[in-house]
């Protein structure tokens, strides 16, 4: 279960060793001017007359020196934790970005003993410096735990960062090149399957190691015999795929080099590579150890300018002539992924689009290459992607989970179950996530095949990517508690719930204002959960921020300004809701347990069959001027069968598990 605000804490202390480490070599460095200073002292004392009051002058002196140093030091410390925090858990708006940029400026930082507020921000700065980190809010920050702040697509809301890495900084806006805007289409007159099994092939770093020739023993029997000679005829002749003739005399060296980066001497084996380069300015694998090389150099210094480095080594190394097929589609997967990292999205594309023109029947290549599309939206792109694959491979079960994703969100309930049935039943690789089981299990649900949905929900609860098969958000906290209904007090939040139901008909009537006026203020609920009907939201507070049309109902909003927890909930929204008779919303889950939603009653028809709200197992209504607490991260399910409309107030507020920590560093949804 993914659980992004504790990922996010666990690995600090990574950040708080590099951080002592600068400290040490400023700490080193003031210790050096301590002695210099302290000798120059004993030095003038020497040749001066002995006065009592200067020992006391120079103990004063260092003792307020050691002080000062104490306190910022430990200031430094605190924010440069706080910011490594703040970094690994904000993955999702920019938004985020700026008021993370802004709390961590030490000059507005509240908490900071005025005194040595300039000395910690020099600090910082020169960390930053140093760092890399927080240059400008578009630079992508290289954190051990490669969280990257950044903005995601409605597609990659659904990834989770085992699964997907990093995404990128700025909208993506940016259009990939001619390449990636031609996907390449199968080759009809290449052989299905030719290539599928060159992808399976393993292409870690130890397949760069030539066959092991001592391993082939020799058997008695001489028909045996015969086989294996014949065998080890072939092992012989096999070439080594990552291996061309340019290699060939500087083998061992080349070896020497990998060992140097199995021993983790990334410095070492860096120069170790780039010497060969020299005397063998034509071995793509000397190239390639050192782009390998830089690899493991930039994780080992967190940095992004040797990452920007081992990016370019990873191209150079395709350019050389002669540069065997097997290692350019590793170093040009292996680019693709860096820039993915560093929130290079179209980078990354184009790498893998260049790579499927010279590759057009490698499934691997293809599949990597629908992500990085779905990752900026180009769904259409990714769903052909995905469509050529399932020619050359029509039970890839990466490629059918995909397309099924895609088929269904288009709205193709039947294609979507189908697909994405088969791809989630192959149990091949990235096909066991929660998202698509979720989705499974709606379009199941859609479809009329209610027992099925219930199974998939029900299996994906006990392989432990739902919470419960009632239970199915995707973001959450996993120590929370939960419920589908809970009691204001319960919640923590009856003071909220005594203000909202005190002042009812105020804002009942600020929201029949907006709706009389301009009926176009509502729009039509976005997120395809509605099943007949018509239901319509006015949006006041999103993800923690307020709207424009908050100056539409300027008594409500001044009521919620009051709501720390309602208003801050940067993991749900304040919107009124308003449903037509006839509307059935599907039964769907919240996308987080991390906050708990409040439906204050304000127009409740009581005719017809009226309106009521299932959530897991119960059943409820509501009444004016009373507020409703459910946890909609449970399935829930609306229907309105009354003679007129029924309007309610609709309030996410944090739930009261989530610390104030969370509520700073939790990603907004
Ligand atoms: C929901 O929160 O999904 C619905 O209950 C909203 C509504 O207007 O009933
Ligand atoms: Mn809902």
């Amino acid at each position: 279960m993914e659980s992004r605000c504790e990922n996010s804490v666990l690995g600090h202390g990574d950040l708080r060793s590099r951080g002592s480490k600068h400290n040490m070599t400023e700490q080193d460095a003031l210790l050096d001017e301590f002695e210099s200073n302290g000798k120059a002292a004993k030095d003038t004392q020497a040749s001066m007359p002995v006065k009592s009051t200067s020992n006391f002058t120079l103990i004063l002196l260092i003792v307020m020196v050691a002080l000062t140093w104490g306190i910022a030091a430990t200031a430094y410390f605190g924010i440069v934790d706080y910011k490594a925090v703040m970094v690994r858990s904000s993955t999702i708006s920019s938004s985020e970005v700026t008021s993370c940029l802004s709390i961590l400026n030490p000059l507005q930082y509240q908490g900071f003993f005025h005194p040595f507020r300039l000395l910690a921000s020099m600090l910082i700065y020169i960390d930053d410096f140093l760092t890399g980190l927080f240059k400008t809010q578009d630079k992508l920050y290289y954190i051990d735990k490669r969280r990257p702040i950044a903005r995601v697509s409605p597609y990659t809301r659904y990834l989770s960062w085992k699964e997907m890495g990093p995404v990128e900084t700025r909208s993506s806006k940016a259009v990939p090149d001619s390449d990636p805007e031609n996907p390449p289409q199968a080759k009809e007159n290449e052989k299905p399957g030719l290539n599928k099994e060159k992808a399976k092939e393993p292409i870690s770093h130890d397949s760069v190691k030539e066959p092991d020739k001592k391993k082939v023993e020799p058997i008695e029997k001489e028909t045996e015999k015969k086989t294996q000679e014949n065998k080890k005829e072939k092992v012989k002749k096999k070439p080594n795929p990552f291996t061309s003739k340019e290699d060939k005399p500087i083998l061992n060296e080349l070896k020497s080099g990998d060992k140097l980066l199995k021993k983790g001497k990334a410095k070492e084996a860096e120069l170790h590579f780039r010497k060969l380069i020299k005397s063998n300015p034509s071995s793509p694998r000397a190239r390639f150890g050192l782009a390998e090389a830089l690899n493991a150099l930039s994780q080992q210094l967190k940095s992004n300018s040797v990452l920007q480095e081992c990016i370019k080594a990873y191209g150079e190394v395709v350019q050389i002539p002669g540069c065997p097929q097997a290692l350019k589609k590793q170093s040009l997967l292996t680019k693709s992924d860096r820039e993915t990292f560093l929130g290079q999205l179209s980078s990354s594309l184009k790498t893998l689009a260049v790579l499927a023109r010279e590759m057009p029947n490698d499934v691997e290549v293809l599949n990597k290459l629908g992500v990085g599309y779905l990752m900026i939206n180009k769904n259409s792109k990714a769903k052909q992607i995905y469509e050529t694959v399932l020619q050359i491979d029509p039970d890839n079960g990466f490629a059918l989970t995909h397309l099924g994703f895609i088929v269904k969100n288009e709205g193709d309930w039947v294609k979507g179950a189908d697909l994405l049935g088969r791809g989630v039943g192959s149990l091949a690789e990235g096909t066991q996530s929660g998202k698509f089981y979720f989705h499974l299990g709606d379009a199941l649900h859609r479809t009329n095949r209610t027992k099925e949905a219930e199974e998939v929900y029900a299996r994906g609860a006990e392989k432990g990517l739902f919470r419960s098969k009632y239970q199915r958000s995707l973001y959450n906290v996993d120590r929370l508690q939960s419920r589908p209904f809970w009691t204001p007090k319960e919640a923590g939040a009856s003071e909220y719930v005594r203000k909202l139901e005190q002042n009812w008909k105020m804002i009942r009537d600020e929201a029949l204002k907006v709706m009389d006026v301009e009926k176009g203020l509502f729009l039509e609920e976005e997120e395809g959960l509605k099943n007949t009907g018509n239901w319509r939201q006015f949006t006041l507070f999103a993800k923690g921020e307020k709207t424009a049309e908050c100056n539409r109902v300027p008594k409500t909003c001044a009521l919620i300004d009051k709501m720390p927890n309602a208003k801050g909930c940067r993991r749900g929204q304040i919107k009124y809701s308003v449903m037509m008779p006839g509307t059935h919303v599907w039964p769907h889950t919240g996308p987080t347990n991390c906050r708990l939603r409040m439906h204050l009653g304000l127009v409740i028809p009581k005719t017809g069959d009226g309106a009521r709200l299932r959530c897991a197992d119960e059943y409820r209504t509501w009444e004016e001027g009373k507020v409703l607490i459910f946890d909609d991260s449970y399935e829930h399910e609306v229907w309105q069968n009354a003679e007129s409309f029924r309007l309610i107030l609709i309030v996410d507020v944090w739930h009261p598990d989530i610390t104030d920590h969370e509520k700073r560093t939790l990603s907004a949804i």
